[in-house]
């Protein structure tokens, strides 16, 4: 935790981890398994969909209440177990809140972290913060966004940050970019004479989440890429939320959350590790965790890089930002790349419709000149 108070360039440049606490189950985000419709055996006892989308079982062995869709033999299962009225009745009580206080919110988020909560992400931002309210004895959302605002350690607004994020994210996710990485990217960035000079291949995973992206970039260079032993691989993965950079450093995983690692890899660079209860999961080794540095850092603070980055992974984070954000981001993403370097977006992503000096080389992938 002292690790904290130091700056994330020097964290990054010494190669500083820092632990936390044991991992708690109820942390865990959630894993989006998606069932639209429930049979109607289940469907009775509750209304429709209702906020079915709420319940996650970890993969401790604990089951609990997230904001995430419940797969269905688990439903199944917890129905046999006479668990679901309790679990639904815990997660249906969800507050409603009015058009103004939705707006407080949607104003807060935005200015904070610039994420866009456009009018549809209402009944999303409801069922989430119903969840503190009700936690925090709270009487509506009124009270909790008063209470937000007027607290100076800025403990409520990380909570409300930590809640409002979508951390959707999986190992090896839109792999056609690491196509792009082993056949074009590397062999490109390994001839810059900086590069070559320092002897460091310097990549920054910016939105990492739970830190599938870097771990999976680092298998893959380590795996895939020849890298070439006499370099250091340098990754920085941050991200807004402290949820999900903790258990990214932590980077223990339930084994349905490998489910896209194939066993080759899996057996290479993770181990097993079996807890006291006898539930198991996945650390990802020591090989791969000593190439990453995580930190919290917010894409809306001005950077702290004194040194350039080869390649900037930023997927599935700006979609969140609306134009204007997306071009003060882009802006300074142009300014911390190296002349040579590489930004790849997300395969959903463009950036079109923001002003930047990149070159086009693929789908969602774009190179600086050497000569900025
Ligand atoms: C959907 S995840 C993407 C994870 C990963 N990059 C991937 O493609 O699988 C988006 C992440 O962006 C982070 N994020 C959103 N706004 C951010 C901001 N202003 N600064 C840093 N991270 C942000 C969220 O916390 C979330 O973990």
């Amino acid at each position: 935790m002292q690790i904290l108070s130091t700056s994330i360039e020097e964290a990054y440049d010494r190669g500083t981890r820092w632990s936390f606490p044991r991992y708690n189950p109820g942390d865990f985000p959630c894993v989006p398994i998606r069932i639209p419709v429930f049979t109607d055996a289940l469907s009775r006892g509750f209304n429709g969909r209702l906020q079915v989308d709420s319940l996650w079982k970890c993969g401790f062995g604990t089951a609990d209440v997230y904001d995430c869709q419940v797969r269905y033999s688990e439903m199944q299962q917890m129905d046999k177990a006479g668990q679901v009225n309790k679990q639904l009745t815990n997660t249906c009580r969800t507050l409603r809140i009015s058009d103004d206080d939705f707006q407080k919110i949607q104003s807060l988020v935005y200015e904070k972290a610039g994420i866009n909560l456009h009018d549809g992400k209402k009944s999303l931002v409801q069922s989430r913060l119903s969840k503190i309210i009700r936690r925090k004895g709270l009487e509506g959302f009124r009270e909790y966004y008063n209470l937000i605002v007027r607290d100076q350690s800025g403990n409520h607004l990380v909570e409300l940050l930590d809640a409002i994020t979508t951390n959707h994210t999986y190992f090896f996710r839109e792999d056609a970019h690491l196509q792009w990485l082993s056949d074009t990217i590397l062999p490109d960035i390994l001839r810059l004479p900086d590069v070559q000079r320092d002897g460091e291949v310097r990549i920054w995973s910016a939105g990492c989440s739970t830190g599938e992206e870097p771990y999976t970039l680092a298998i893959h260079i380590l795996e895939r890429c020849n890298f070439p032993a006499r370099y250091r691989l340098k990754v920085l993965a941050t991200d807004l939320s402290t949820k999900v950079i903790r258990i990214a450093d932590r980077g223990e995983y339930p084994e349905e959350r490998l489910q896209q690692v194939p066993a080759s890899i899996r057996q290479r660079y993770f181990n097993r590790v079996r807890t006291e209860e006898g539930t198991s999961y996945y650390r990802v080794n020591k090989e791969v965790r000593n190439q990453i540095t995580f930190r919290k850092f917010n894409l809306l603070s001005p950077f702290p890089f004194r040194k350039g980055f080869d390649v900037i992974f930023c997927r599935n984070v700006m979609i969140y930002f609306d134009r204007e954000v997306q071009q003060r981001v882009v802006s300074k993403f142009v300014q911390a790349i190296k002349p040579g370097g590489y930004l790849v977006v997300g395969h959903s992503e463009s950036l079109s419709g923001v002003e930047h000096p990149l070159k086009y080389i693929g789908p969602t992938v774009y190179k600086k000149s050497s000569a900025d």
